[in-house]
């Protein structure tokens, strides 16, 4: 396996599907009967069906269980290995049958040039039926319970696609007091060039806010030039300014020279008051820091450096007062988690699910990014029992840290993926944080990992 670990369920919906095309037709080519196969799937059925309730066992320190879903592990990915094997037996039986075909009649008149079966795929299939035996044996003894969680409700998830800032955005007075910071006339009396940091952990809505006063009307028509950098981890002063530049001056091609960049960039914004965001700085490093904005000195006055951050060394760098972002209130948190589960602003329509809405709301802690999160998981859901399930799922149980929060709400919408959504999704992971990934080049991953199965490829193609 390319990627290493990943989560079981996810591989074992995938071994379903290959089971039932490539078992079959490996019993026919090699003239053998299909029973074993047909076993095979069948039992990997039997342990799908208890893998939600064995994995919320594994969360809850069950070792037992934990040994059960590693041995059932062990023999999945060796069953994908004999499917894999398969597969290219069959490839190799349709060339042969086809160059056959070329050289006439003769292998239908002597059959003994057919190809020779295959002893060694079958002895492998035997044993991992045997496995699997065993391994339904010890289920029994483990009291699983059958399809705890029914997958097939959320195959048909998809993210909310409203445009969250636009529609319901809550925190007004932090937005009031930065935008009155960034175009009253007051704070820019000396001052050339002044840094607005916006502080607060992951998911707060530093990024969304930044947003919002990067597009509002009367910032746009206040600074004569606006820029916006996705920073992240790496802060590269040259890759930075070759962005600002660019959106500045709209040239593509500036070259490589850091003074050369500069010169120019400082030409471009002299005299002009500018706005520039910097979105999820980590920066300590002061140098980095300082060399970045020599350019800007040549700004109007009153131009301003947005910068926000999880971190509040990288703001202590920047000499500036800092902007904390403070959590959503309980009633905020309410209104997103419905608008997102709901498309409405509260319960008004949906008495039955205000209560336990509620309570869902509260396990948010005021993050904007879990209601978010939340709402989408329950999207479309309108039986109260759907929402209890969420309420009382053991991810809210699991030890973390203090902030943990947005981390418990992602793994747990994480679980209600269906299994070969999660192989995907888990892949993603092998990208590098804020990296711009071409959607069909994804794709073509996927197929190659032979996570997508032959529909699922004429779909997206
Ligand atoms: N005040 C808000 N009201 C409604 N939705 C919000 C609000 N703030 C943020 N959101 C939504 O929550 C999600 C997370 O917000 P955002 O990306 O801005 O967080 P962040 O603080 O920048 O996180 P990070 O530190 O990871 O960059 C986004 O989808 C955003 O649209
Ligand atoms: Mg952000």
């Amino acid at each position: 396996m390319a990627i290493g670990e990943i989560f079981l369920s996810s591989l074992i919906q995938v071994l379903l599907d290959k089971l039932v095309s490539m078992g079959l037709d490996y019993a026919q080519r090699e003239g053998i009967s299909p029973t074993l196969p047909y076993k095979c799937e069948k039992m990997l059925e039997t342990i799908n069906e208890v893998l939600d309730d064995a994995e919320d066992k594994q969360l809850d320190g069950d070792h037992l269980v934990k040994r059960w879903l590693d041995n059932v592990r062990d023999l999945a990915y060796d069953l994908e290995d004999l499917l894999d094997e398969f597969e290219i037996e069959a490839a190799q039986a349709k060339s042969e049958a086809e160059s056959s075909t070329s050289r006439g009649q003769l292998k239908r008149k002597f059959p003994f040039f057919s190809r020779p079966h295959s002893l060694t795929s079958e002895t492998k299939l035997l044993e991992i039926a045997d496995r699997f035996e065993e391994i339904i044996k010890r289920k029994s003894l483990l009291s699983l319970r059958k399809n705890v969680v029914d997958r097939s409700q959320y195959t048909d998830e998809r993210l909310p696609s409203t445009s969250l800032s636009e529609t319901q955005f809550s925190g007004e007075k932090e937005e009031e007091q930065i935008l009155e910071l960034l175009t009253g006339e007051a704070e820019n009396g000396n001052t050339t060039l002044s840094i607005v940091p916006i502080v607060g952990m992951g998911g707060i809505g530093k990024t969304a806010l930044a947003q919002r006063l990067y597009n509002d009307a009367k910032v746009s028509s206040y600074f004569e030039k606006r820029a916006w950098v996705c920073v992240s981890d790496v802060f590269n002063v040259l890759d930075i300014t070759k962005t600002i530049l660019r959106s500045i001056t709209e040239v593509s091609d500036e070259g490589e020279d850091l003074n050369r960049l500069q010169v120019k960039l400082k030409d471009s914004l002299s005299g002009k008051k500018f706005l520039v965001v910097l979105d999820d700085v980590w920066n300590e490093n002061y140098g980095r820091w300082t060399t970045l904005l020599k350019p800007f000195e040549a700004g109007a006055k009153g131009s301003k450096i947005i910068i926000t951050t999880r971190n509040y060394t990288v703001v202590s760098i920047t000499g500036a007062s800092s902007y904390p972002l403070k959590e959503l209130s309980l009633n905020n948190c309410i209104s997103l988690l419905a608008f997102h589960a709901l498309k409405m602003k509260n319960f008004e329509r949906h008495r039955d699910l205000e209560t336990i809405g509620k309570k869902i709301a509260e396990k948010c802690k005021g993050s904007p990014l879990a209601a978010k999160v939340l709402g989408g998981l329950l999207r479309d859901k309108r039986n109260p029992d759907q929402w209890e399930a969420i309420l009382n799922s053991r991810m809210w149980d699991l030890p973390m840290g203090e902030n943990d929060e947005v981390i418990r709400v992602l793994k747990l919408s994480y679980v209600h993926l269906p299994s070969y959504l999660k192989r995907c999704f888990v892949y993603c992971a092998i990208f590098p944080k804020d990296y711009e990934i071409e959607r069909d080049e994804l794709v073509h991953l996927w197929i190659a990992e032979g996570f997508l199965m032959e529909e699922d490829q004429k779909i997206i193609s």
